[in-house]
């Protein structure tokens, strides 16, 4: 997809920045990226993690591949085409979001290494907390929440990541949280003790001011 299809337009500044948005939260926007296989447990870690900062009176806000797919993206598939504008749309509402001074929650397979860096690179620095929700292939397969990997043995469902589609394990994440070795319950906890310790619990921000929304 072109990047920009429309000329004559130009970047409006608005009179209020980030910080009066996060000062008026009290607290610093970002996004906590899950990336990991479907069954890996990025949905269930997210809606623990989605409660209990609402529970610490922290604003958040969760985005999930599949409820994602019924609205904004429903008009996409799992082409790798398809994959890849999935998470350049969702990587944008993030960070809207994120400079709006919510915390989002992102849980998307998101397979391929270079569509994560592209949502990475589009935030200022320290906006972008990638979590590699760690399962391997027979753990989440034995899993199977919905039956899908059964499907696609079976032929049933072509193209699905971990079977006969790639999933790229991240490099880099910020937080790796094995589900085999981790109760849903101690994952969310060690992503709230993250953000703890590096202090995104506050309104000022963690590098500096990140006011406006233009890159
Ligand atoms: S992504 O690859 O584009 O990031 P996304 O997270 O939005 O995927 O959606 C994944 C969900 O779609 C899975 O949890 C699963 O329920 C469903 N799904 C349906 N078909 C596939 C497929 N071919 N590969 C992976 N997931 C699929």
């Amino acid at each position: 997809m072109p990047q920009e299809r429309s000329s004559n337009i130009r970047w409006h500044e608005g009179l209020v920045s980030r910080s009066d948005r996060q000062n008026l939260l009290a607290q610093r926007g970002v996004t906590l990226w899950m990336t990991g296989l479907s069954g890996a447990g990025k949905s269930t870690i997210a809606c623990l993690l989605e409660r209990d900062l609402i529970q610490r009176g922290r604003l958040c806000y969760r985005l999930d591949g599949d409820n994602i797919r019924h609205g904004l993206n429903q008009n996409l598939g799992f082409s790798p085409e398809d994959r890849t504008e999935n998470i350049r749309r969702i990587g944008e509402v993030a960070r809207l979001f994120t400079d709006a001074g919510v915390i989002v929650i992102a849980s998307f397979i998101s397979p391929y290494q270079r569509d994560r860096q592209a949502v990475r690179q589009s935030m200022p620095q320290g906006d972008f907390v990638e979590i590699y929700i760690k399962a391997t292939l027979a753990a989440a397969e034995s899993r199977d929440p919905k039956g899908l990997y059964k499907k696609a043995r079976a032929g049933q469902i072509t193209g699905f990541t971990g079977i006969d589609d790639p999933y790229e394990i991240p490099d880099k994440a910020e937080i790796v949280l094995d589900t085999e070795q981790l109760t849903p319950e101690a994952a969310a906890q060690t992503v709230i003790q993250y953000l703890q310790a590096r202090g995104y619990f506050s309104p000022a921000a963690v590098d500096g001011e990140t006011s406006g929304s233009d890159r």
